[in-house]
């Protein structure tokens, strides 16, 4: 039709142009604003690597300091939000419930839901990175039965959403510093990653200019999926039932992904855009080492992934399709050597993604070359059909 090009996926079109993040997907790449990845997560911490990617600049030390003050001021909500959790039901999933969460936040916060006044959606960046961490832990506590904490100041980001996600209000929380350092440099590594489905989703709500809650709601659904940021709970799941059902046997799992059994996919291979290996996968692998190592649990599972491993780098399948492990199959196993619940996994993802998507919608809303995003079609239907019984007037 026209000049309409077919490219379902988005393969080989570009929406936008950012100045955010780089891959460079053959030689396994990836730099925030120009600083590779493997620095920053030695180095940084992820709120500055939040202020990176947002503003474009590291922070000096005093411009750090009062970014973290204001998030730490905003990390409370309103309360009858707390209401809000109760209406779920036990055991509902967290992902659902914060997305709910953050389209529920707009309608509180709504001084800060003009998307065209910059101030506005400076308030609304404070206020979402300092709310998401508090939302999640609700969303966590409701889907268990227990009591909501409220969010303790003196502590830092990652220390207060552990202690928000597994303390009691009846008892000090001892948070373990080799968690909480694992944590911080994990949501570095998921702080973006250029214009991957939920971050598409991000940009593609907001350039209708709907406001930064409505978009990065709809992005968490996107990111919710087993193909996207699911995967980290789908691996972990995938690793249970070869366990239970193959006595941790990986051939015959193998076999029916090599035959393509009714979709079945090793969850945690694969990359769009990486295709030798995932610099995130790589930095993972060595935290996950240690923490697995300390931890002395799930040895069983992580005996079943270095078997997957083992097979997919060598089998000619993969290897012809080109199938390494992505960030999402070490995830999985860390976050549970850290002693999350599963439904967790794709939370902490979302929290990392956060900086990534606000960033987003930031450049999307003040580039001038945006456009609402509309994509054309290729009709494949019928065509004029006359309905039954119908006659044409004279
Ligand atoms: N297991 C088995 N076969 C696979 C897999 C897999 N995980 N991934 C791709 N293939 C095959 C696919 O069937 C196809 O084979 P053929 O050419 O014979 O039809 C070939 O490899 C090319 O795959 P594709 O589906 O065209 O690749 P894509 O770029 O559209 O999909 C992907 C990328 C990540 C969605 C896919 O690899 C996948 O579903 N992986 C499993 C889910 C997963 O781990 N997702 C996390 C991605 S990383 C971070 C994130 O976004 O959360």
């Amino acid at each position: 039709t026209g000049n309409t090009t077919l490219d379902p996926g988005f393969t080989n079109t570009a929406s936008c142009t950012s100045a955010i993040t780089y891959i460079d997907g053959d030689a396994g790449i990836l730099r925030y604003r120009g600083y590779p990845i493997e620095q920053l997560a030695e180095k940084s911490s992820f709120l500055e690597v939040a202020y990176l990617v947002i503003y474009g600049e590291l922070p000096t030390g005093e411009q750090l300091e009062s970014f973290e003050r204001g998030i730490t001021r905003h990390s409370l909500l309103d309360e009858r939000m707390r209401d809000l959790f109760r209406c779920f039901p036990r055991r509902s999933h967290p992902m659902p419930v914060l997305s709910a969460g953050v389209m529920a936040l707009s309608t509180f916060a709504v001084d800060t839901t003009d998307p065209l006044d910059p101030e506005q959606v400076e308030g609304a960046t404070v206020r979402l990175l300092a709310k998401l961490p508090t939302l999640a832990a609700y969303a966590y506590k409701n889907s268990v039965g227990q009591p909501f904490l409220y969010p303790q100041n003196s502590l830092g980001y990652v220390e207060n959403f552990l202690r928000l996600s597994f303390g009691y209000p009846t008892e000090d929380y001892d948070i373990d510093p080799a968690v909480a350092k694992a944590l911080d440099v994990l949501l570095i590594l998921h702080a973006d990653h250029e214009q991957n489905c939920s971050t598409s989703t991000v940009r593609l709500v907001g350039s209708a200019q709907t406001n930064i809650y409505g978009s990065v709601s709809a992005g968490i659904n996107a990111l919710a999926g087993p193909l996207h940021g699911g995967a980290n709970q789908a691996v972990l799941e995938m690793l249970g039932k070869i366990r239970d059902e193959d006595g941790g046997d990986v051939n015959r799992f193998v076999k029916d992904v090599k035959e393509k059994k009714s979709g079945v996919k090793l969850m945690g291979f694969g990359h769009r855009v990486y295709k030798n290996y995932d610099p995130r996968a790589a930095i993972i692998k060595k935290h996950a080492d240690e923490i697995l190592k300390s931890s002395g649990r799930q040895n069983e599972l992580l005996d079943i992934a270095l078997a997957l491993e083992e097979v997919a780098l060598t089998d000619d399948y993969f290897k012809e399709r080109k199938l390494y492990p992505n960030v999402d199959f070490y995830t999985g196993l860390i976050y549970e050597a850290m002693g999350f619940p599963v439904n967790y996994f794709t939370v902490l993802f979302a929290l990392g993604r956060l900086p990534g998507w606000i960033a987003q919608w930031r450049e999307m809303i003040t580039d001038p070359a945006t456009k609402i995003g509309r994509p054309r079609q290729v009709y494949v239907g019928e065509t004029e059909r006359t309905y039954p019984g119908y006659v044409a007037p004279e």
